[in-house]
């Protein structure tokens, strides 16, 4: 409830992304002034970035409704067809993780996209016929972490792409100070730029470590959040001064120490620190990636210098020569 207090509703409200919010800001009001749903909008980028985010404020800006589902939810055609009969004219249907559908659906979905209507099947054997529903004008707004995921025929039927990137700290502490605000929380703009360069350049995260600095401050301080106290409450976080917590250490340390540096198969990586593959690739892995901690190549994830150098360890022999 309150992270839903947290969400911008507007476009001018939403911190970062600028490119991205210009030219959709075109497109909104070029399908406004037309009386047109908006073409289908493809958001991509790494999770906690803002895409639901983006979504919500895309119906807002156009004044339609949003209906809001996901890949894996959408087991049978038959969901999908009750969903898009009861959109109004313009509506926003938002697919999470659309590159979890299902082949069947998302075949049923290429002609709701490209001329709104339903091509759906009644009855079996030879009686078996096909009648065409027609739909309402609507906008397919889909969200997945990598535009690569998708099979291009469903890429191809968004007229609208948009990634999302990683935040900077200016815009993070923009986004902590604002949050902070909504939350009646005070905070200092050195305690907010502590938090934005730990948080692994995501809104998601700078607003959960934001929450729990607040808790520190409440309960351990005078509830005020300066410099001393956002770092302080981190630590207490297993938050280091990278913004990488325990997780992301035990997989570089793991890469080092129980693979010699690797390259060393996601699976295998996974299964030494006890977590899902998905989690470590889809959420834990882009930034330490981004901050060129990790590699990614062809033959498994290899540790960098910097992640020697962040965990004070010394590359062996064998090591040092990959390096
Ligand atoms: N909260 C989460 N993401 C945000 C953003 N991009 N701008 C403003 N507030 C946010």
């Amino acid at each position: 409830l309150v992270m839903e207090n947290l969400r911008p509703k507007t476009l001018a409200e939403y911190i970062g992304q600028d490119e991205a919010k210009a030219n959709l800001a075109v497109f909104i009001q070029a399908a406004r002034q037309r009386g047109e749903a908006l073409d289908h909008v493809l958001l991509h980028g790494h999770p906690g970035l803002g895409k639901t985010t983006m979504a919500n404020i895309l119906a807002s800006e156009l004044e339609v409704g949003l209906t809001a589902t996901s890949g894996p939810v959408l087991e049978r055609a038959g969901d999908l067809a009750a969903i898009l009969t009861n959109l109004r004219p313009k509506d926003v249907l938002f697919v999470d993780e659309i590159h979890r559908l299902n082949r069947v659906v998302e075949e049923t979905l290429y002609p709701a996209m490209e001329d709104f209507h339903l091509d759906i099947v009644i009855g079996q054997g030879p009686s078996a016929r096909t009648v065409k529903l027609d739909l309402p004008p609507f906008t397919l707004v889909g969200a997945t972490t990598r535009a690569g995921l998708l099979t291009p025929p469903m890429r191809d039927r968004f007229g609208v792409q948009v990634r999302v990137d990683f935040y900077t700290p200016d815009q993070l502490a923009e986004i902590v100070l604002r949050s902070a605000k909504i939350l009646g929380l005070e905070i200092e703009k050195a305690g907010a730029m502590e938090i934005a360069k730990r948080s692994r350049a995501t809104p998601r995260v700078a607003n959960r470590l934001l929450k729990r600095v607040r808790d520190f401050a409440q309960v351990q301080a005078d509830g005020k959040v300066d410099r001393e106290l956002a770092d302080y409450a981190l630590g207490r976080l297993g938050v280091d001064s990278h913004g990488l917590d325990r997780l992301d250490r035990e997989m570089m340390s793991a890469i080092i120490q129980k693979f010699d540096g690797g390259p060393v198969g996601l699976g295998t990586l996974a299964a030494s620190v006890s977590e899902e593959a998905h989690t470590l690739e889809e959420v834990y892995e882009p930034y330490l990636i981004q901050q060129g901690f990790i590699k990614r190549t062809s033959q498994g994830r290899v540790a960098t210098k910097r992640a020697y150098d962040h965990l004070g360890l010394t590359p062996t022999m064998g090591a040092q020569k990959r390096l």
